[in-house]
């Protein structure tokens, strides 16, 4: 995307980011969920996130379905619009990072190319990819949202996995298989990779509180 707004000079803020990491006592990160609709991307995340607010940690949900009711609520499915989408949430979550706040993002995020750019955009570490792997097969027989079936009928064009495509992460930081576990191990295993890479102190991970 260009550009448009020029003779803009970029404010240095006197609160860095390190002193919000300092004040909240755990560094800034963006936990990037990403698989196909109904893998398990945002009840995942928020159960990810209510174990880590439950230790004290600051977090932020971006979710899908909701983002797209008001800040991309512009946007449809076609692969460019997706792009945006992801282009916007990948800057929002940065700027969440800044603020010092640990940043779970639920998106299908259908493209490398766009997830590689969120990547890029945050320093180097401090963006996990979790791949919430589900054979479509058990999304569509779950179909939580019914919109599988409706997908099939014909009635939502460009649907991922049916009609548009998904790429899968190469090298995600984590593989979660959503479709095998129960949600308490699979929010075990993100937690740990937290730990494993010093984002949170293992002294505030306790699942038992
Ligand atoms: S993304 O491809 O741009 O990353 P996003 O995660 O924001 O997608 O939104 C996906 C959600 O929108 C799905 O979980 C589903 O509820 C809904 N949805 C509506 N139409 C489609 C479609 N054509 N393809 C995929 N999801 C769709």
């Amino acid at each position: 995307m260009t550009r448009k707004s020029t003779n803009t000079v970029w404010h240095h803020a006197t609160v860095t980011r390190k002193d919000r990491e300092i004040l909240h006592q755990h560094k800034s990160a963006v936990l990037w969920f990403t698989g196909l609709s109904g893998s398990g991307k945002s009840t995942l995340a928020h159960a990810v996130e209510d174990r880590l607010h439950k230790m004290g940690v600051s977090t932020f949900v971006l979710d899908g379905d909701n983002v797209r009711h008001g800040l991309c609520s512009d946007l449809g499915f076609s692969d460019e619009d997706r792009v945006e989408n992801i282009r916007r949430i990948g800057e929002l979550a940065k700027l969440l990072s800044e603020a010092g706040v640990i940043t779970l993002t639920a998106f299908i995020s259908p493209f490398k190319e766009d997830r590689n750019g969120a990547r890029k955009l945050m320093p180097h570490g401090d963006f996990l990819e979790i791949y919430c792997d589900c054979p479509l097969e058990i999304c569509e027989q779950r179909d939580v949202k019914g919109l599988y079936k409706k997908a099939r009928a014909g009635e939502i064009p460009s649907f991922t996995g049916i009609d548009s495509p998904y790429e899968a992460p190469e090298r995600p930081e984590l593989v979660v298989k959503t479709g095998e576990k129960s949600l308490d191990q699979c929010v075990d295993e993100v937690v740990q990779l937290m730990v494993s890479r010093g984002i949170v102190n293992k002294v505030c991970v306790n699942p038992g509180t």
